[in-house]
């Protein structure tokens, strides 16, 4: 059986506030998380924006692709409408914005850097110049589904906590997490619960989960007893 694992709130408390906004965030500390994944994007002017997809169409009251706006278009956007109404005028807000915030608590913080479909060219030093201004190195942890990324990023900085993102049940890339070196990757439940998990955590490897929901399944995954050290959840309110 698995300790309490650690809780990250997805993109905050996603399940019940608009992802990736203040608000998400706030709530995730109330509900109790320990952590919090967000996932940043770069504008044309390269501010440093958390948002989840590579436009802004989905989640926002605007159209447009992020890499192809400045930081004062993102942050006319209502973020919170889409979800209710009762968070209209919600902001997408800067990895800077963020980063001040979360100065005022001492939750763990997971960046996921959104370079596995637009490069944003330059985002890894930008990210890294901004931890150390916030002094936060001790509390991030730095994931990509792109693994050139995550390489960069070690290469700047080989002390930052890196995690390397699967997608579904891939060979290649535990192939490639073990060449880089990893000591973690953030899987799906069919990864961890696989040879190819049981490889991971044999090469020493810490495995986090997402996105787990149900308290039910992580139950079925505790009874497994593969270690799995974090959970990465919309809901952090239901496991505490
Ligand atoms: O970091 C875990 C998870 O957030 C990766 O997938 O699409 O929700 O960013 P996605
Ligand atoms: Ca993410």
């Amino acid at each position: 059986m698995n300790q309490q694992p650690v809780i990250f709130a997805h993109r905050g408390a996603s399940g019940t506030h608009p992802e990736n906004t203040m608000t998400a965030f706030q709530a995730a500390v109330e509900k109790g998380a320990d952590g919090i994944e967000l996932d940043v994007q770069l504008t044309s002017d390269g501010e440093m924006v958390v948002i989840h997809d590579e436009t802004v169409n989905r989640t926002t009251d605007g159209k447009g692709a992020i890499e192809q706006m400045t930081a004062e278009e993102i942050a006319s956007l209502d973020a919170g409408s889409w979800f209710h109404e009762k968070f209209a005028g919600e902001k997408i807000p800067t990895l800077d914005e963020f980063f001040a915030w979360a100065s005022g608590n001492s939750l763990q913080i997971n960046v996921e850097l959104k370079t596995n479909k637009v490069p944003y060219h330059g985002i890894e030093k930008k990210v890294l110049d901004l931890i150390e201004h916030y002094n936060m190195r001790g509390r991030v942890i730095i994931s990509s589904f792109n693994f050139d990324s995550i390489k960069r990023v070690v290469e700047l900085d080989p002390y930052i906590a890196v995690a390397g993102l699967v997608w579904k049940m891939r060979r290649d890339v535990l192939d490639k997490a073990k060449d880089l070196g990893l000591t973690a990757l953030h899987t799906q439940v069919s990864f961890a619960l696989s040879e190819y998990g049981k490889e991971a955590i044999d090469s020493g490897m810490l495995l986090r989960l997402y996105t787990i929901n149900e308290v039910k399944e992580w139950n079925r995954i505790n009874e497994s007893g593969v270690p799995i050290e974090a959970i990465i959840t919309d809901f952090p309110e239901r496991f505490r």
